[in-house]
C-alpha cells in the first residue's frame, strides 16, 4: 500500500466479507496509523475514488461467483492507486481447497480486468447462518489480520520526515534511491528536483518533504514571474 488514504469497498450477504473489511481496518489505523474508510457497496456509493491512493475491494462468493457490485466496482479506473483484492468463501476454509479457491474466486476474477495489477489478493473463509443460526462458520480473522499486515508494512506512511535510504518500493520490496531530475509543473520547470526513485519498477515518488519543498521552489517561482510582468 502507499502512502495516503485508504478505501476498503466490499459487498457482504452474511456478514462474513464486512468482518473481514473491519478487520482490516482496524490493522491499518491502528498499527499503520493509516487513513481508512469503509464502504459497503450495497448501501453508500464511494464519494470520491480520487482521494484514495490504496484501494482494497472485497467481496463474498455464492454459486460459485463473487458477488456482482464487488465485481462491477473493480470496472473503476485504479490508475496509479495501489489495488487489492480479496473474497470470503466456504471453499477457502482448508487447506486442501484454498488454493483452488484463490484461483477460482480471486486469480481468475481479476483476470478479466487486465488493467489492475493487485499488490495483494486473498481468499478467507466465510460463514453461513440461517435463520439467525450458523449452519457452518470457516472464518479466520487472525489470517485476516496477518493479511493486513503485511499491507500495512508495505505501507511507507511512516516515510515523513525520514531518509531515502529507510524507505522501501511497496511493490517491489526494493529501496528507493534519491535522484535529481528537471520538473515542470503547469510550464514551471524546476532544475535539480529531488525525489525517490525505485531501482527496480522506475516509479518516482516525492517523500511529504521533498513535496514541500518543489510546492514552495514553485510557488516563488510563479511569484517571481508574476512580479516581473507587472513592472
Ligand atoms: C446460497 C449460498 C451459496 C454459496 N455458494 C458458495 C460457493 O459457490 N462457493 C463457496 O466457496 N462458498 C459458497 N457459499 C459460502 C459463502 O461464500 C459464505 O457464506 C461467505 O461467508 C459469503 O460471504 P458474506 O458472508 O460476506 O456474504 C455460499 C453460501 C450460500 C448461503
Amino acid at each position: 500500500m502507499a502512502a495516503g488514504k485508504t478505501l476498503i469497498a466490499y459487498e457482504t450477504s452474511g456478514g462474513a466479507t464486512e468482518e473481514a473489511a473491519k478487520k482490516i481496518a482496524d490493522t491499518l489505523r491502528s498499527k499503520y496509523r493509516l487513513e481508512v474508510d469503509l464502504v459497503d457497496l450495497k448501501e453508500q456509493k464511494v464519494a470520491d475514488l480520487a482521494q484514495y491512493q490504496n484501494v482494497i475491494i472485497g467481496g463474498g462468493v455464492r454459486v460459485g461467483k463473487a458477488y456482482e457490485k464487488a465485481l462491477k466496482f473493480l470496472e473503476n479506473n485504479f490508475a496509479n492507486k495501489k489495488i487489492a483484492f480479496f473474497v470470503s468463501s466456504a471453499e477457502a476454509e482448508t487447506p486442501a481447497n484454498y488454493e483452488k479457491a484463490k484461483v477460482k474466486f480471486v486469480e481468475d476474477t481479476l483476470s478479466k480486468y487486465p488493467n489492475i495489477n493487485a499488490v495483494a489478493i486473498e481468499a478467507f473463509g466465510g460463514h453461513v447462518k440461517m435463520i439467525g443460526k450458523t449452519i457452518t462458520d470457516n472464518t479466520d480473522f487472525s489470517r485476516v489480520e496477518a493479511w493486513a499486515e503485511e499491507l500495512g508494512k508495505n505501507s511507507p506512511n511512516k516515510e515523513v520526515g525520514t531518509k531515502a535510504c529507510a524507505l522501501l518500493c511497496p511493490v517491489c520490496c526494493v529501496e528507493y534511491v534519491e535522484v535529481e531530475f528537471d520538473f515542470e509543473l503547469d510550464g514551471v520547470i524546476l532544475h535539480n528536483v529531488k525525489a525517490l526513485r525505485c531501482p527496480s519498477c522506475k516509479e518516482e515518488r516525492f517523500t511529504s518533504e521533498q513535496c514541500e519543498v518543489v510546492t514552495k521552489r514553485i510557488s516563488d517561482k510563479v511569484n517571481y514571474q508574476r512580479s516581473n510582468e507587472g513592472t
